[in-house]
């Protein structure tokens, strides 16, 4: 896709509805071996939190394109003994061609891409996930045929997933209803950027109550009630959240075709029952998957193939 060539991907709103739609044609593409692309370039990976799926579908994408990883751990780079990340920005950018970042604040994020000119992928900030939410709509799409009208509920915390899910339901058509306890919601700021995109056309839902918001719903989704950073917090927001829980019960109130996801890793128990995560109704394994290829289709869109 030349349109994307040379561009970050620091949010879901970087990229327009179309884009979207074309990225998830290129994975699907890229998954049924329809199409073989090469991309031989050096993908950086500077990940100040713990990472399984986003690293390692990131680096198979890159590996089965040609092309080659290299890990920056922040604990063996100098950029965790504080060097200034405008220096370590426009140093990385001589020798890599493409750049993925997983860190804490937005704006550490955003000062990256600035000083430096490749490519600079956001892997998961506290802000947004918006790779996960590629691999999400490209499940949705694979499930139901069409992302368009599918109606999706997520409950649980207002945290930078439900962020990403907004925008990304917003863009492509969805209806999204967001069911959080009253202190958790997701930012004001992002609920109204959502539901300005959506105005007209579908809808951006709040609410505290988990029974309407999974009425009828044909995707029900969640993520861990405290993310990465917040662990001190875990233990005080288990009775908080546990009305918000995807269990069976909840679960039929949502359409009888309805399909569970979870960007994992799942606290099974907390915010997800053993029953429903391994039920049939799951499509967390595949989800996982696609990480992979919607992140190859993310690649080779904005690196331009061999
Ligand atoms: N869903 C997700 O981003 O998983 P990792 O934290 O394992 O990368
Ligand atoms: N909200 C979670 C997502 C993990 C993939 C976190 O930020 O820890």
């Amino acid at each position: 896709m030349e349109a994307l060539k040379g561009r970050d991907f620091l949010g879901l709103t970087d990229l327009s509805a179309g884009e979207i739609q074309e990225l998830l044609q290129l994975a699907a593409q890229l998954k049924a071996g329809k199409v073989k692309m090469q991309c031989s370039k050096v993908l950086g990976l500077l990940f100040y939190k713990a990472s399984t799926r986003t690293r390692v579908s990131f680096s198979v994408a890159m590996y089965q394109l040609g092309g080659q990883v290299i890990d920056l751990n922040p604990k063996m780079t100098q950029v965790g003994r504080g060097e200034p990340v405008i220096d370590t920005a426009r140093v990385l950018n001589r020798y890599l061609d493409i750049l993925a970042i997983r860190t804490y604040e937005q704006k550490e994020l955003e000062t990256f891409a600035e000083y430096a000119q490749i490519p600079v992928i956001n892997a998961l900030t506290d802000w947004e996930h918006p790779c996960q939410v590629l691999a999400d709509l490209l499940t949705i799409q694979e499930c139901f045929g069409s992302v368009e009208g599918i109606t999706l509920t997520y409950l649980g915390d207002g945290n930078n997933v439900a962020h990403s899910l907004m925008l990304g339901c917003a863009l492509m058509g969805m209806n999204i209803r967001v069911a959080t306890p009253p202190d958790y919601q997701p930012v004001a700021d992002l609920v109204e950027q959502a539901q300005k995109i959506a105005a007209g056309k579908t809808e951006v839902t709040l609410t505290d109550d988990p029974l309407t918001a999974t009425k009828g719903s044909q995707v029900i989704y969640t993520d861990v009630w405290a993310s990465m950073g917040q662990e001190d917090l875990a233990e005080t927001r288990i009775p908080i959240f546990e009305p918000y829980q995807v269990n069976e019960q909840l679960l039929t109130n949502a359409d009888p075709e309805a399909i569970v996801l979870h960007c994992l890793p799942a606290h099974r128990g907390e915010e997800i029952t053993d029953e429903v995560i391994e039920g049939k109704q799951s499509r967390v394994w595949e989800q996982a998957e696609n990480r992979m290829y919607a992140q190859k289709a993310l690649l080779v869109s904005l690196l331009g193939a061999d």
